[in-house]
C-alpha cells in the first residue's frame, strides 16, 4: 500500500520535531515541552510507523530500542587507542604545563581549547556512510565492549548522520547522566523499596552496561562529544583546530557542550577553572574538573604523547569536596583478616556527590593523631569513587563531653583477643576460625585446593552455609549430608553428592596441609610444610614455646608470635580438636631435623678471599644452612664460592664444569639463613 504523501510528510515532521526535543533536553539544557507532550508526539509516530512499515526506517526515533537482550558482550578493539589524560590538582601544574608545551613549541603564547571533564563513561561511536554501526566502550583503551545496542537507546547521540558526513567517521565523548535523570530515578528506585544509585556516573555505567537494551533505554542516558577517534576524512579539508573539530561534530548534529571556550595562555587556563568551578553546581550534570587541549592539532601533534597520555591535553580536576559534621561515634569494623578498623559514625551530609553517614579512619594512631572525638565536628572529604575521610577535626568546636575512642580489647564479633603487635599499625582479631567476619574466608581457604582441597566449595556455597548458620568452623563441613546441601540455592542432588564426597575424601590428608588449612596469619604452603617437617606431630607445634618455633627454618620473630597467638585461643585448639573428632587425619612422622634448610644436600668449596665473609664466617652459614663443605672439587661439588686469588679449585671447577658463585650470589643463595 502506498504512503499518502500527507502521512509521509507528518511522519518526517515528527521525527525532526523528536530529534529536536531531544537536542533541546540533553545537549541545550532547555526543554521546550514536558515529557507527556513529548511522549504524545513519539506514540503518534510509532502509530504511523504500524500502519505503514515502510515508513520505519532504521534511523527513526522509534528504533531505539531493538534488537534482544544479549548474553554477554563483545569485544570491540580501538582503532586509534582511547588514552588517558594526565591530572594536575594544584596551579602549579597547570603553569608547568603551559611552560612545557611553549618551550617545547619555542612559541610566547599558546591558546587552548577548554572544555568540562565530564564524570560519565568515555565510549566511541563508529559512523559508516553516516549511519551508526558500532559502539563500544573504552574498555583498556585498546579494546573495550560492544554496547551498540544500548548506545543506540541514548536519545542524544544520532542514528544517522547528515549527508556531509565521513565514510567512515568514528567519534568519542562520554556517556552521563544528566542530574534531573538520577533524581528522579533514585526517587523512583526508593519508592519501590530499592536502593538508590551513589551519584550519576555509576548509575550511568549500571545502565550502559546492561545486557537487555530496555534497560538501558529506561536509564535515560546522554552524551557528549569532544573529539574522533579514526576518521577517513575524504576531499574536505579536515578541521585544523580542537574548536573546529567540535563546531564540525555539531554541524553534524553531535552533542557538543556549550560550556567550552578558547582561551589564551595560563590566565585564560586559570580564568576558565574558576568560572566553571563557580557554576559546577548550576551546571546539569557532574563534572570533575576542566580540560585544556592546545588548540592547534598540528601543534597536538608536534607535542605527541607520554606513556599513555597526550602532552597536549591536562586534566585541571577539582579539589575533593569537603563538608563538616558531626561525628557521632567511632566503631570497629572486623575484616576479611581479622583486621579491626575503627569507623566514624556520621551525622549524614551530602559531599562529593553523595550522602556519607560514615568514614573510616584507618587505624587507632591515625584517630589519635587527628585527634579524632566522638561529639567532635569533624571535615568531611570525598573525591571520585574514594572511600569518604576525615581531614580534621575543629578543635575549637569540640563540646565538653566529646569522648576519645579507646580500642576494643575484644573482637565485637566474637568476643576473642584483639592484639596489636609492636610494630604493626593494624589490630587484629585473634579469632581466626571462630570470628564470623573471618570465617568465609577462613572455610574458603581451609577448603581450597593447597589447603584441604575440598573440590565445590566455593565462595557461593560458602556464603549460603555460613549466612544460614549451618557452617561455624571448618569442623561443620565434615557433618553436611547430602539432603542438608541439596535444599540451598542452585545445588541439585548431584552437586551436593559431590560436595560431600569431596569432605569425605579430605579427611585423609598431610599435616603440612592442615597446617596450612588453619590459616594461621603469614603461615604459608612453604612454612607450613617446615613446620611439619620440623615438628612432626601437630601437638609439639601446638605446644612450642617461641624459642622452639625460632628453630624452624625462616621462622622469625613475628611469626613465631602469630602462631603462638593461634594455638593460645582456646577457640582454635576447640576446632582442631573437633576436626579430630570429625576424623581428619594425617600419618605423624618423626621430625627430620637433620634434613632441614635452604642447602641441604649441597656440597661447596671455598677458594680465595671473598671481599666481606672470613672463611670462617662463609663456612658457618652453609652449615647453619644445612649444607657441606669440602675441601676439594669433585664432581659432587655442588657449588665453588671464590673471592680474589683462588688458585687451582677455581681452574678445577670450570673444567668439570661446576658451578662458580662469587660473593654476592653466594649471599643471595644463603639469604635467610641465620
Ligand atoms: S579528551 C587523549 N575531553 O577523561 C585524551 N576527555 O582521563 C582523550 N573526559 O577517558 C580524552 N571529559 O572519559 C577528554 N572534555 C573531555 C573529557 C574527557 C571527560 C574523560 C574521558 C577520558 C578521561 C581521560
Amino acid at each position: 500500500m502506498a504512503v499518502p504523501p500527507k502521512v509521509a510528510s507528518r511522519a518526517a515532521k515528527l521525527r525532526a520535531e523528536i530529534e529536536a526535543h531531544n537536542h533541546a533536553y540533553y545537549v541545550l539544557d532547555a526543554p521546550t515541552i514536558s515529557d507527556a507532550q513529548f511522549d504524545q508526539l513519539f506514540r503518534e509516530l510509532e502509530s504511523l510507523e504500524r500502519d505503514y512499515p515502510e515508513l520505519a526506517t532504521a534511523d527513526s526515533p522509534t528504533h531505539r530500542v531493538s534488537g534482544e537482550p544479549a548474553s554477554e558482550f563483545e569485544t570491540v578493539t580501538h582503532r586509534v587507542p582511547m588514552l588517558s589524560l594526565s591530572n594536575a590538582f594544584a596551579d602549579e601544574e597547570a603553569e608547568a604545563f603551559d611552560r612545557r608545551a611553549r618551550e617545547s613549541l619555542g612559541v610566547k603564547a599558546l591558546d587552548y581549547a577548554v572544555e568540562p571533564k565530564f564524570d560519565g563513561l568515555a565510549v566511541s561511536i563508529v559512523y559508516e556512510r553516516g549511519r551508526m554501526s558500532v559502539g563500544a566502550t573504552r574498555g583498556d583503551g585498546y579494546s573495550g565492549e560492544n554496547v551498540t545496542g544500548n548506545l543506540k537507546t541514548v536519545r542524544a547521540i544520532p542514528l544517522q548522520l547528515p549527508r556531509q558526513a565521513p565514510v567512515y567517521f568514528e567519534v568519542r565523548g562520554e556517556v552521563l547522566m544528566l542530574k534531573r535523570d538520577f533524581a528522579a530515578l533514585n526517587a523512583a528506585l526508593t519508592e519501590k523499596g530499592g536502593r538508590a544509585f551513589v551519584n550519576p556516573r555509576n548509575a550511568a555505567a549500571g545502565g550502559l552496561r546492561q545486557l537487555d537494551p530496555k534497560m538501558t533505554a529506561a536509564r535515560r542516558l546522554t552524551f557528549f562529544a569532544y573529539g574522533v577517534g579514526a576518521v577517513e576524512w575524504g576531499d574536505e579539508p579536515p578541521p585544523t583546530t580542537q574548536d573546529a573539530l567540535l563546531d564540525y561534530l555539531a554541524a553534524l548534529r553531535l552533542p557538543v557542550t556549550t560550556q567550552r571556550a578558547v582561551v589564551r595562555g595560563l590566565d585564560g587556563l586559570l580564568g576558565y577553572y574558576r568560572s566553571i568551578a563557580g557554576r559546577r553546581a548550576e551546571l546539569p550534570f557532574e563534572i570533575d574538573g576542566v580540560v585544556y587541549k592546545l588548540n592547534d592539532l598540528g601543534l597536538q601533534q608536534r607535542l605527541g604523547f607520554v606513556s599513555r597520555a597526550p602532552r597536549f591535553a591536562l586534566a585541571h580536576k577539582f579539589p575533593a569536596e569537603e563538608m563538616p559534621t558531626e561525628v557521632l561515634g567511632i566503631e570497629v569494623q572486623v575484616g576479611r583478616t581479622g583486621a579491626i578498623t575503627p569507623v566514624a559514625r556520621l551525622k549524614a551530609v551530602f559531599v562529593g556527590g553523595v550522602t556519607v553517614t560514615s568514614a573510616t579512619l584507618h587505624n587507632e594512631d591515625e584517630v589519635r593523631r587527628k585527634d579524632i572525638r566522638i561529639g567532635d565536628t569533624a571535615i568531611v572529604r570525598r573525591a571520585g569513587d574514594v572511600i569518604p575521610e576525615v581531614v580534621r577535626v575543629i578543635v575549637d568546636k569540640r563540646p565538653k563531653g566529646a569522648r576519645e575512642f579507646v580500642m576494643p580489647t575484644r573482637c565485637p564479633e566474637c568476643g576473642s583477643k584483639v592484639v596489636r603487635l609492636p610494630d604493626e599499625a593494624i589490630a587484629r582479631c585473634t579469632g581466626g576460625l571462630v570470628c564470623p567476619a573471618q570465617r568465609k574466608q577462613a572455610l574458603l581457604h581451609f577448603a581450597s585446593r593447597r589447603a584441604m582441597d575440598i573440590e565445590g566449595m566455593g565462595d557461593k556455597l560458602v556464603d549460603q552455609l555460613v549466612d544460614a548458620g549451618i557452617v561455624h568452623t571448618p569442623a561443620d563441613l565434615y557433618k553436611l549430608g547430602v539432603a542438608a546441601l541439596a535444599e540451598l540455592e542452585r545445588m541439585a542432588e548431584k552437586s551436593a553428592a559431590n560436595v560431600v564426597t569431596a569432605i569425605e575424601r579430605s579427611r585423609k590428608t598431610t599435616l603440612a596441609r592442615f597446617i596450612f588449612a588453619l590459616g594461621i596469619r603469614h603461615v604459608g604452603e612453604t612454612t607450613a610444610k617446615d613446620l611439619a617437617l620440623h615438628f612432626g606431630k601437630l601437638d609439639d607445634l601446638i605446644s612450642a614455646d617461641e624459642a622452639a618455633l625460632l628453630e624452624v627454618r625462616d621462622v622469625g620473630p613475628v611469626l613465631a608470635q602469630g602462631i603462638r597467638q593461634f594455638f593460645a585461643e582456646a577457640h582454635n585448639r576447640e576446632v582442631i580438636a573437633q576436626l579430630r573428632a570429625a576424623g581428619v587425619h594425617w600419618s605423624e612422622e618423626a621430625p627430620r631435623r637433620a634434613a632441614k634448610g635452604p642447602l641441604a644436600g649441597l656440597t661447596f668449596v671455598l677458594t680465595g678471599s671473598l671481599p666481606t665473609l672470613s672463611r670462617d664466617e662463609a663456612k658457618d652459614l652453609i652449615e647453619r644452612g644445612g649444607g657441606k663443605v669440602a675441601g676439594s672439587v669433585s664432581k659432587k661439588t655442588s657449588y665453588v664460592v671464590a673471592g680474589a686469588d683462588p688458585g687451582s679449585k677455581l681452574a678445577r671447577a670450570e673444567e668439570l664444569q661446576v658451578p662458580v658463585l662469587d660473593e654476592q650470589q653466594f649471599r643471595k643463595l644463603t639469604h635467610g639463613i641465620r
